[in-house]
Parts: structure tokens; sequence; C-alpha cells
């Protein structure tokens, strides 16, 4: 929030879209500052994933556009679309770590992909990123050896490997347990911290979601968009809207202040 007055980085207008005739998500528009927390929540099947589809480019958008830096990324030819691709890193659901390539090729893919730094450049810069999420000297683990948490934290690695401006997670915490969640949510915070990244992070986890969140928008499935907008704890105590308010109060005390159980 500190920097509620720069300009957007990225800037969502009358955006519609869904699967052929289905509609998910109607006319929903936002914007998102730089270095915020922007959190995508809602109840599962309300379109989180499917705005974050469209929001990286998978899923074409049936109306509205999506700008970054004040560019239209809908509307970008293929040069433009590409530099913009290249500004931001996706942490996928499911982490999408290729099986049969060790942690150092899983980070070295987008920079093979995207520059022309020699093969040592790649190595140092792997070392650096895995060094930079907690898995230093880690480069010749295969991801099947590795937990949960730090399967997460490799393909963050992997994620920052370009220094993006942005970084798009789809439910960094799901499948975690609470302790290694927690230390995700940390690591997220950290990265923010040092290296000032923007976080567009599609969650339904609650402790994450007031851990983190600088402001959220809340979707819903029945109104296919917004219905809420704003810092979730100011929205968890003040919304009028049934909806938002039992979402958000679910098991509320233990949730809000997560450290005052051990005080
Ligand atoms: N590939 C797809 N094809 C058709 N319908 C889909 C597809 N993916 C998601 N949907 C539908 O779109 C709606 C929103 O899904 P999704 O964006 O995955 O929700 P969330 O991530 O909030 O749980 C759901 O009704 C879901 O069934
Ligand atoms: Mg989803």
């Amino acid at each position: 929030m500190q920097n509620a007055t720069t300009a957007p980085v990225i800037e969502v207008q009358d955006l519609t879209c869904g699967y052929g005739a289905t509609v998910v998500l109607q006319k929903v528009s936002f914007s998102v500052c730089a270095r915020e927390l922007f959190f995508v929540i809602g109840g599962s099947g309300c379109g989180k994933s499917t705005l974050l589809r469209c929001l990286i480019g998978l899923l074409k958008p049936t109306q509205g556009d999506v700008a970054y830096f004040g560019k239209s990324f809908t509307q970008s030819e293929a040069l433009d679309r590409r530099a913009i691709l290249k500004s931001f890193g996706v942490l996928y659901q499911d982490n999408a770590l290729w099986s049969s390539m060790t942690l150092a090729e899983n980070v070295s893919l987008p920079l093979e992909e995207h520059t022309a730094l020699s093969r040592r450049d790649r190595e140092e810069i792997v070392a650096l990123k895995l060094t930079q999420v907690g898995l230093a000297g880690a480069e010749d683990l295969f991801p099947a050896e590795l937990s949960g948490g730090m399967k997460k934290r490799a393909a963050l690695a992997r994620a920052l490997a370009l220094d993006p401006a942005i970084v798009f997670f789809d439910e960094p915490s799901e499948g975690l347990d609470p302790i290694t969640s927690r230390a995700m949510d940390q690591l997220i915070l950290q990265v923010r911290e040092t290296l000032g990244t923007t976080m567009v992070i599609v969650s339904h986890q609650l402790s994450s979601i007031f851990r983190l969140a600088d402001r959220a928008i809340f979707l819903d499935h029945a109104a296919k968009g917004i219905i809420a907008e704003g810092a979730p704890n100011e929205l968890a105590a003040t919304s009028t809207d049934p909806r938002v308010r039992d979402f958000l109060n679910q098991d509320a005390d233990s949730l809000k202040r997560p450290d005052h159980s051990s005080k």
C-alpha cells in the first residue's frame, strides 16, 4: 500500500472471459500498483484461475483489455507481447517443474529461452536464485527428491530467474502444512522487500490472505465478477455483504492474528 499513488503496473478494463459459450467473468476492472501484494480471492470455482490465465496470456478475453505498464497486452503485437511476457514470472498451482530435469536445469530454462547468457553466467544466476529462495546448493536435486514446500521454492526460483517486475502465483500454499505455508508467506514478503517485485496471488487460504495482502479483489461465481475490493482486514470488519463477511470471518480469531496465540 505504500505505493498506492504510483501508476498501476497492471490495468484490467472491462474484462470478459470464459470457456466456449460459458462466461466466467463479466466486465471486470481493477488495477495493481508497483510493489503491491495483490490478492485475488473467493470460493472454489469463482474464476480466480481463469482470471490469472487471462492476465498471463494463456486465455484470450472475449472482451476488454489487460495492460502492463500502460501498454495493452491483449492488443499487443508479437514483439511487444514477448517483451511483456518476459517481465513476469509465474508460479503455477502444480509447480510445473520438469521431473526429468534437475533444479538447476529447471531454473535455467527461462534464461536459455529468453537470454543469450553464457552457460557460466546462467549457472551463477541459478545459484543466486536458489539461494534467494532458501535452496542454496540444491542444484543437482530432482523435483521428486523435494518436499512440497521445497518444490514451491524451486518453482519460485524459476519464476524469479529473469528478475521479473511481476510474479503471479496460483494458490502458493495449496497442499502445504501450516508451518510450511507460513514459511512460504515469509519468503514471498522477503522477495517483495528485497527485489521490489509486484505480486499477484490467487488464493483461498485465509491465513495467507490476512498475513500478506495489501489489497484484494473478491470474486463471486454467481456475480461473475468482483463483489468487494480492499484490504482484507477492513473488508472482514466492515463489509456488509454476507458472502464477503462469511468467507473472511471463518474461524476469525485464530486466523486474523496468528501471532497472538504464542504471546
Ligand atoms: N478449461 C476449462 N473449460 C471449461 N470450464 C472451465 C475450465 N476451467 C475452469 N472452468 C470453469 O470455470 C469456472 C471458474 O473456474 P476457475 O477459474 O478454475 O475457478 P477457481 O480458480 O476460482 O477455483 C468454474 O465453473 C469451472 O468449472
Ligand atoms: Mg483455481
